[in-house]
């Protein structure tokens, strides 16, 4: 090909992003499956359960009607009710003006990386982590700063962490979850206190993370909204409500922040899909339906915090909150990769390695998302015993 023709359709160096492992692990159950096996499936992050009766309900009443674009940024009933919801379950009060409605928290991170950051902005995130805050930020010209957290501060990043890689070389934002992925370790009140009180003081932008919340069972999670105003908080309908494929979140955002949202959002996509919209308002009214899926979780948790370590992998990250388990297998292996591949050929039970999360120290973890059901955890736990048995 000529040089100037190949040039044409060259992509950008920009969107030269990572992909996602899990992805090969999906395609090689795949594989499995369509030759007859049966995979038990502890690779994706998400709920097996379907969305609220009460949002099927909405969606279905309002298929019929119109669905034409909403105002950008978002329906103003469901604005107010995710604001209510601050009040319902932190006892915290939110102005309705501060709440954007999101095609996910996805976009969310989008639109606060682009209302907060110039390019080449240095925002710190935790290793592990969830992969996309560094493939974003990426994307979008900023630099991500990972900072290696460790068992002693629950996998979560200190006050003391955030200064000294701050005084390294100037940081611009730190974004925090808490639950996180993939460890499901939490953050307790106090330490997210410190966390951003010491971030604003040295002029340091604070996003937390909160998609899990909801999910938490060692301690209650606490919202950065109670802490600051100034902090932007990103949320989802797609985790505790069980809607990830509805593409609908939420962020609050500082008051200042919220018209060039406005205006990124109208630009970006216009608005958020109506029916989803309509659908994650009557969610609120789920509720209970939902407190039941998370004490299915519960009870996963408890299988596999007894099971595992019985089976062989006795080595995890303290599991508060999300649905997530981070196993050491250095034991077995120095090669999480290998190690769960191997563990889905041969005993048929699917694991993200840890190298998604952690492109260092990942090689020796792997993540078990436990959003399935009871009698299959109790199935994971027996093939895993059986196949490590043989190791
Ligand atoms: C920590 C975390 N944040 C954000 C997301 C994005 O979720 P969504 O765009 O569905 O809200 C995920 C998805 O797995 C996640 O694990």
């Amino acid at each position: 090909m000529l040089d100037i023709a190949k040039h044409l359709i060259t992509p950008s160096a920009r969107s030269n992003v990572p992909p996602f492992m899990v992805m090969d692990v999906m395609a090689a159950a795949a594989r499995i499956e369509a030759a007859g096996g049966h995979v038990i499936h502890m690779e994706v992050g998400q709920p097996a359960a379907p969305a609220p009766s009460t949002a099927i309900a909405a969606a279905a009443r309002a298929l019929s009607g119109p669905l034409a674009y909403t105002a950008a940024l978002g329906i103003p009933s469901l604005r107010g009710r995710i604001a209510r919801h601050y009040r319902d379950s932190y006892g915290v009060d939110v102005d309705p003006g501060r709440v954007i409605v999101t095609t996910g928290s996805s976009a969310g991170f989008i639109l606060a990386f682009l209302a907060l950051f110039e390019a080449g902005a240095r925002v710190a995130v935790a290793t592990p982590g969830y992969p996309p805050y560094r493939h974003i930020l990426a994307a979008l010209g900023c630099e991500p700063v990972p900072i290696e957290t460790t068992a002693d501060t629950r996998w979560e990043i200190t006050r003391e962490m955030l200064l000294a890689a701050h005084r390294q070389k100037p940081l611009d934002g730190v974004l925090v979850a808490s639950p996180a992925n993939p460890t499901g370790t939490m953050i307790k009140g106090a330490a997210l206190a410190e966390l951003i009180e010491a971030a604003e003081g040295e002029g340091i932008r604070f996003i937390s993370d909160e998609i899990y919340h909801g999910l938490d069972y060692a301690f209650a999670a606490e919202t950065a909204a109670r802490l600051s105003q100034r902090a932007v908080v990103i949320n989802s309908f797609s985790k505790y409500f069980c809607m990830t494929g509805w593409r609908v979140g939420w962020m609050l955002a500082p008051e200042p922040l919220v018209r060039p949202i406005e205006r990124l959002q109208q630009n970006l996509a216009i608005s958020v899909p109506t029916l989803a919209q309509i659908a994650a308002e009557a969610a609120f009214d789920g509720r209970a339906e939902m407190e039941a899926v998370k004490h299915g979780y519960e009870e996963n948790r408890r299988i596999l915090i007894d099971g595992l370590p019985r089976a062989g992998l006795d080595k995890f990250l303290p599991v508060d909150g999300a649905f997530y388990l981070y196993a050491d297998v250095s034991r077995f292996s120095a090669d999480s990769l290998a190690f769960a591949k191997a563990m889905l050929e041969e005993a048929h039970v699917a694991a993200t390695p840890g190298i998604d999360f952690d492109p260092v120290r990942g090689h020796h973890f792997i993540r078990f998302c436990y959003a399935g059901s009871a009698a299959e955890m109790h199935e994971a736990v027996d093939r895993i015993a059986r196949w490590l048995g043989n190791w």
